[in-house]
């Protein structure tokens, strides 16, 4: 099809559109698009071929990520309008706007390893559209990219085009979903952000939303702003939970209640009542990695005061975590070595299975370098993902003395079976209300409760005769 024919045609409306990349961000905002747009054809592609097979399968327990509600979107648009497929040059060369949803991680290696993004999928995909694209595309970025990513895309796609019949426009249009809440997020978004400027392909995109965002949500803005806004966005919340911890450790040696504290803040309409649940540290696969490369931008673009200040937000989140592994141990007369201890949640929130820098990781970890024997409940996370996160399988290590093991437990309170302690890490809505009686029964005494979201009953737990730590509590 000659260039202008579908450059005309994507300026009408939008017919197909591919997705690269299916995961936690890529499956269900595709998902949200297709059942929303019945008009328009999404095709996700994945290089994972497991992913993609997870993706189709008929079973829906199946699913490759856990995301509550999720199910009843795919069943709707699976099959009808919405693909999952390996092919990627096919969908790309059919499509009139890609997405690029690829993962973005912390370089392990090389220049800025430990802080700058590794971009180094974005640009296999962004080559592969520009290789197989046809006629005129929308490449939009979903992926959280450093701000001026778009310039690298441009310079690729533009290469490409040089002698050949097809044409691109590029924009940004970060995603700004939470996982576990991930299909409300999308079906109701407290915004969504276009950066770019071009104003046909803007248009194109926000035509696309407004079949169920109202106008007045949809921002736009230059291409910079919408790159940085992300990372910025980010940075905000991570920096609310730093500065929460950093209170619930003074209210823990001063008598004051975190709790409390966030209620009475909270109520100042300037500073709102969200995010400010002091717990074990935040975990999830962005808020570290994209704080990291918010400083390693600041310290390029020569700002090492601005690096610096979002540094601490990483180094308090940090100490969070190492502070209540420490804690347990001294609480339980300075050594765990060969004592079970019962870990209540391992996904970095409620509502996932994800792990991806779960606070339970490093957690577990100082626990088993102390020589504990952990026994691990989870309601979604499967043990192969915890097995890789501990880098050891399953099973008692036979050097207990020097290392400690893991098993994984059925039901909370089978974890306690012999159990000194019991650590609610994860606020799965099942440890709100535990039955503290029966769990005493089954522990060594003295029993501890170590509650790093504050959601337990305390109260019942301190009846049933259980010794109790909740984070920020005085
Ligand atoms: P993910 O790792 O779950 O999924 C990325 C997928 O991209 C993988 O399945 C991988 O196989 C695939 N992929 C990589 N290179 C490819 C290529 N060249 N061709 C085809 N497939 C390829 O990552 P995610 O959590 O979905 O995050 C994706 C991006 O979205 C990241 O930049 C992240 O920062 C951002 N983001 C994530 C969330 C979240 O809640 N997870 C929220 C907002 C933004
Ligand atoms: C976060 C942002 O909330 C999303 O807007 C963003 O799109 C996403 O990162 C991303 O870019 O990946 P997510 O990590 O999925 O979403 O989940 P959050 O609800 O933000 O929780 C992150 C971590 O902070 C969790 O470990 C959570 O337990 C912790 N947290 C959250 C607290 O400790 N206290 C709070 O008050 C809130």
């Amino acid at each position: 099809m000659p260039v202008t024919d579908k450059y005309f045609m994507a300026l009408a409306a939008v017919r197909k559109i591919c997705c690269i990349g299916a995961g936690y961000v890529g499956g269900p905002t595709m998902a949200v698009i297709a059942d929303r747009c019945p008009e328009i054809e999404v095709t996700v592609v994945d290089l994972n071929a497991a992913r993609i097979a997870a993706w189709n399968s008929l079973d829906l327990a199946q699913l490759p990520i856990y995301e509550p509600g999720l199910d009843a979107v795919l069943q709707r648009a699976r099959g009808r309008n919405l693909h999952f497929s390996t092919d990627v040059d096919q969908a790309i060369a059919a499509a009139d706007m890609v997405f690029l949803s690829v993962n973005t991680p912390t370089k392990t290696r090389g220049v800025g390893a430990g802080q700058a993004s590794d971009l180094r999928w974005i640009e296999a995909c962004t080559r592969q559209v520009a290789a197989a694209a046809k006629g005129h595309t929308i490449v939009v970025e979903k992926s959280t990219l450093p701000v001026r990513t778009a310039e690298t895309i441009q310079a690729i796609l533009a290469a490409a085009q040089v002698g050949e019949d097809k044409s691109f426009a590029v924009l940004s249009n970060p995603e700004f979903l939470a996982e576990g809440t991930a299909i409300n997020d999308l079906e109701n978004p407290d915004r969504v952000l276009i950066g770019g400027n071009d104003a046909a392909a803007l248009n194109a995109l926000a035509e696309i939303y407004e079949h169920w965002v109202p106008t007045v949500k949809i921002l736009r803005t230059n291409l910079w702003s919408s790159e940085l806004s992300k990372l910025t966005a980010n940075a905000f919340l991570a920096q609310r939970i730093s500065s929460i911890n950093s209170i619930a450790a003074l209210c823990e040696a001063t008598g004051a209640d975190v709790k409390e504290v966030a209620k009475a803040i909270g109520s100042d309409s300037r500073i709102g009542n969200r995010f400010l649940q002091s717990g074990p540290g935040y975990g999830g696969s962005c808020f570290q990695k994209d704080i990291l490369n918010l400083v390693y931008l600041c310290g390029y673009y020569g700002l090492a005061e601005v690096a610096s200040y979002w540094q601490q937000v990483v180094q308090l989140n940090n100490w969070q975590q190492q502070r209540i592994a420490r804690l347990v141990v001294q609480k339980l007369f300075n050594t765990v070595n060969g004592k079970r201890i019962a870990m209540l949640g391992f996904a970095f929130k409620a509502n996932t299975n994800d792990t991806r820098e779960s606070p339970a990781i490093r957690i577990a970890k100082e626990l088993l370098e102390e020589g504990a024997q952990l026994a691990i409940h989870d309601p979604k996370v499967n043990p192969d993902q915890i097995s890789k996160d501990l880098a050891q399988p399953p099973g008692l290590d036979m050097a207990a003395d020097v290392h400690g093991g893991w098993s994984m437990a059925p039901s909370p309170l089978e974890a306690c079976i012999g159990a000194d302690a019991v650590i609610v890490v994860t606020e799965w809505q099942q440890y709100f209300h535990l039955d503290w009686q029966a769990i005493y029964a089954v522990m060594r005494k003295p029993a501890w409760l170590f509650d790093t979201r504050a959601i337990a009953d305390g109260k019942a737990a301190l009846a049933a005769g259980m010794q109790v730590w909740t984070v920020g509590e005085g």
